[in-house]
């Protein structure tokens, strides 16, 4: 099992699909598995049953990923500010994909699938979560300006220790 955390725009989903081909092991991403679960996506699940239903289900599917099979999976961008999902993320590797603000909102701003990115406090979010992060993160990889695969080269490193 590796773990993909980071802001929305990290590139938690290429970058883990990418990191999953090269380890044979299949991927999944817990916002993919939400929905399915919840039979509707998320911009509708926020609007209709509002983000702490979210946070609550989002910990569930989490918690049901984390029990197995083995995977590389990425994590919703707020999934770790759930104190119960961070204390099940110390049993594992945890990959923490750092972007800058800006960037990741030229890659993701705008997107109306994330209904997140509507907060008027969008960068406080980022801002404090980043220590959310950094809390779960066994291993932590910067992406700005950076490709796909240099980061995935970057994670294997790291992940085959010293
Ligand atoms: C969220 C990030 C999204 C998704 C939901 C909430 C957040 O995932 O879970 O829209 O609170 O940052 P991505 O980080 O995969 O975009």
């Amino acid at each position: 099992m590796i773990v993909l955390v980071g802001f929305m725009g990290a590139g938690k989903t290429t970058v883990g699909r990418l990191l999953a081909a090269k380890l044979g092991l299949p991927f999944a991403d817990s916002d993919q598995v939400l929905e399915q679960h919840a039979g509707r996506p998320i911009p509708r699940i926020f609007a209709e049953d509002g983000e702490p239903a979210f946070r609550d289900l989002e910990h569930a599917v989490i918690a049901g990923l984390l029990a197995g099979p083995d995977t590389v999976l990425a994590l919703g961008g707020g999934a770790a500010s759930h104190p119960v999902t961070r204390s099940l993320l110390g049993s594992v590797p945890v990959v923490y994909l750092r972007v800058g603000f800006a960037e990741a909102m030229s890659r993701v701003g705008g997107d109306k699938g994330r209904p997140m990115l509507a907060r008027p406090n969008v960068q406080s979010v980022y801002e404090d979560r980043q220590a959310l992060y950094a809390s779960v993160a066994t291993i932590t990889v910067d992406t700005d300006a950076r490709l796909p695969d240099e980061i995935v080269l970057d994670v294997l490193t790291a992940l085959d220790g010293p």
